[in-house]
């Protein structure tokens, strides 16, 4: 089966040091990963192509780039996933959000100073003594396994369009594993990691665009536990940053209307007297009114409103049993 690879290319030591395409095509069999097909690439047709790779077993994490626009494990991604008429086209990049060192090696650096400023390790204020364990039942552990899976590829990393364009955003892999220690009960500094984490650039900055998740090759679900670091946050009384505002009116508004009253959020959200805030509203208004899409200035209840209250009594009624 042939296969064609069009890879980006970036020498640094070159006289220009440009980034630029090379197309490979070659011999696979219908098993094959993308990583195979890379190193036989290196090993038989230009081995001046750079690459990082370790286990090929999805295991070490070395592997992500993107594919066809996508970051995913080289070594757990098939070629013949991506056959469409008998033809199979690969478009192998470095992964994103992240400083390219050579071909398809990145600077990890970044990640790795992100991850570590969210003190990833376990802090008690009663540490076991010497040779002791710090015993936790598996019952109480249990819902770290999915989180505690993540294998620091930086698929999640790669593919976050807040940091596309916010580059000190803490980003999807530092906040997972924040939420790894702020959720487990043998840590008992979760009220300085929550207050560390309300800081501009935290995690209020996550967008909710579901891209992390969909790419984690390890179902780690980094949105999932950025949301639930906000939902702890707000228990323990963290509610005066825009972040937590803007749930509370935004619920509100829902609850009480039975839709999102999109005039009074911003309003509400940053106060009436915050001009700066809102004179920086001003492009969106611009945008909303040359598309006429200005939300009404005054909003109605719908009449189906009690519905949606009856969902919230649910929703409120399974927290508190959880609880
Ligand atoms: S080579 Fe280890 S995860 Fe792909």
């Amino acid at each position: 089966m042939k296969v064609e690879y069009k890879v980006k290319r970036y020498n640094p030591e070159s006289d220009v040091a440009l980034e630029s395409f090379d197309t490979y095509v070659v011999e696979l069999d219908q098993a094959a990963t993308v990583l195979d097909g890379l190193i036989k690439i290196r090993e038989e047709v230009d081995n001046t192509l750079t690459l990082r790779c370790s286990c090929r077993s999805a295991i070490c994490g070395s592997c992500a780039m993107r594919i066809n626009g996508q970051a995913m494990l080289a070594c757990n991604t098939k070629v013949s996933d991506f056959e469409e008429n008998g033809n199979i086209k690969l478009l192998v990049e470095p992964p994103g959000n992240m400083p390219v060192i050579k071909d398809l090696v990145v600077d990890f650096v970044p990640f790795w100073s992100k991850v570590k400023s969210v003190d990833p390790w376990l802090k008690s204020s009663h540490p076991p003594k010497y040779m002791e364990e710090h015993i936790a039942s598996n019952e109480s552990m249990l819902h770290l396994s999915g989180v505690m899976g993540c294998i620091m590829c930086g698929a999640c990393v790669s593919d976050c369009t807040v940091l596309e364009v916010d580059k000190s955003f803490l980003g999807p892999a530092a906040l997972a594993k924040a939420y790894r220690f702020v959720s487990d009960p043998r840590d008992d500094s979760t009220k300085f990691r929550l207050k560390a984490l309300e800081k501009p650039s935290g995690m209020w900055d996550c967008t909710r665009c579901m891209q992390c998740v969909e790419v984690c090759p390890k179902g780690v679900d980094p949105m999932g536990r950025i949301m639930k670091l906000r939902d702890f946050a707000i228990q323990d009384g963290y509610k005066n940053t825009y972040g937590a505002k803007h749930t509370a009116v935004f619920t509100d508004s829902v609850k009480n209307t039975g839709w999102l009253n999109e005039f009074q959020l911003p309003l509400r959200t940053f106060g009436i007297f915050n001009v700066f805030k809102l004179l920086g509203l001003l492009p969106i208004l611009l945008d909303a009114l040359v598309s006429r899409k200005v939300p009404p200035v005054f909003h109605h209840k719908l009449p189906s409103v009690s519905s949606i209250q009856r969902i919230f009594k649910k929703v409120d009624l399974q927290i508190t049993k959880r609880e």
